[in-house]
């Protein structure tokens, strides 16, 4: 029988008694969407999903967006986008450095994506631990965080993304060969949504700036708009407001997008293989 424990934390709750390559049931179903609307990040341990396994039970949710890296779609399934520092033939077959920076998925898109699903095939260990956690914050707790006054100060500003911001990022910090290709920077413009969003569902406000793709507030000069984002940035990843994941192989980790925005540790290099398939849900314009 399903059940849904809440982790000690304002998000996240884990699953258990659900074997998610089979079809949901719609008691199951609604019950899953129920807490991940609630708890904004579901953990599933030790499932066994083919790719089109993983793209059934996600396209329960909502329907699936293929990822502009097109280069990392997985072969048989483009609604995969496979993360992963393992090479073959000298080339990366994923994302390698996926979530090296807080984000939010897609929040560089017009309409970003709603929720995304991880699948851990492979886990980087040493002595026996886990390396390459996953953290999630939350962005509605974080907001109902803040003083009145600043509430007060965000809400109806609007800021800047743009998906070019991380790499410009990743060149920063040595890796020179971090480039989006022409194709790509086209169909990723930049784009300007509110600081403080409204989830669709809950109605709970949160806030909507992130390390990886946001650029600036906007009606501000850079000086007092970066300050005010680093501010933000370093209230939203208070211990407080985030739930960490130690990954096993098996597991699978399902988020929403609106809530939250989470960071991968990058804590392990090459013989250590990390590989996961993550799916990726279409979502609405902020407001
Ligand atoms: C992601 O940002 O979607 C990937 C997170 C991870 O690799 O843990």
């Amino acid at each position: 029988m399903m059940k849904i424990e809440n982790f000690d934390s304002p998000i996240g709750a884990l699953v258990t008694g659900v074997d998610l390559s089979d079809d949901l049931d719609p008691d199951s179903f609604e019950t899953l969407q129920d807490a991940w609307n609630e708890r904004s990040v579901l953990v599933y341990r030790d499932q066994t999903l083919s790719p089109a396994e993983l793209v059934n039970f996600s396209g329960r949710f909502g329907e699936h967006e293929i990822h502009v890296l097109n280069q990392y779609l997985h072969p048989d399934q483009p609604e995969i986008l496979v993360v992963s520092n393992v090479k073959k033939d000298g080339e990366h077959i994923g994302v390698y450095d996926a979530g090296r920076y807080w984000h939010t998925d897609l929040s560089y898109l017009a309409k970003p994506s709603r929720g995304s699903v991880l699948y851990a095939i492979e886990i980087p260990e040493e002595n026996g631990k886990p390396l390459g956690d996953t953290i999630w914050a939350s962005t509605a707790a974080a907001f109902e965080g803040l003083n009145p006054g600043l509430q007060e100060r965000l809400d109806g500003r609007t800021a800047m993304f743009d998906f070019a911001k991380r790499y410009r990022k990743l060149v920063a910090d040595g890796d020179q060969n971090a480039v989006l290709t022409d194709e790509q920077k086209a169909k990723t413009p930049p784009v300007e949504h509110p600081v403080v969003r409204t989830h669709p569902v809950t109605g709970r406000k949160c806030l909507n700036v992130n390390e990886g793709h946001t650029v600036n507030i906007n009606g501000m000069d850079d000086d007092e708009s970066l300050s005010l984002l680093e501010d933000l940035w370093a209230h939203i990843v208070k211990p407080d407001f985030t739930y960490r994941h130690k990954w096993r192989p098996g597991d699978v980790v399902m988020w929403d997008n609106v809530p939250t925005q989470h960071l991968a540790i990058c804590d392990y290099a090459l013989p250590q293989r990390r590989l996961l398939h993550r799916t990726t849900l279409t979502g609405t314009r902020p407001y």
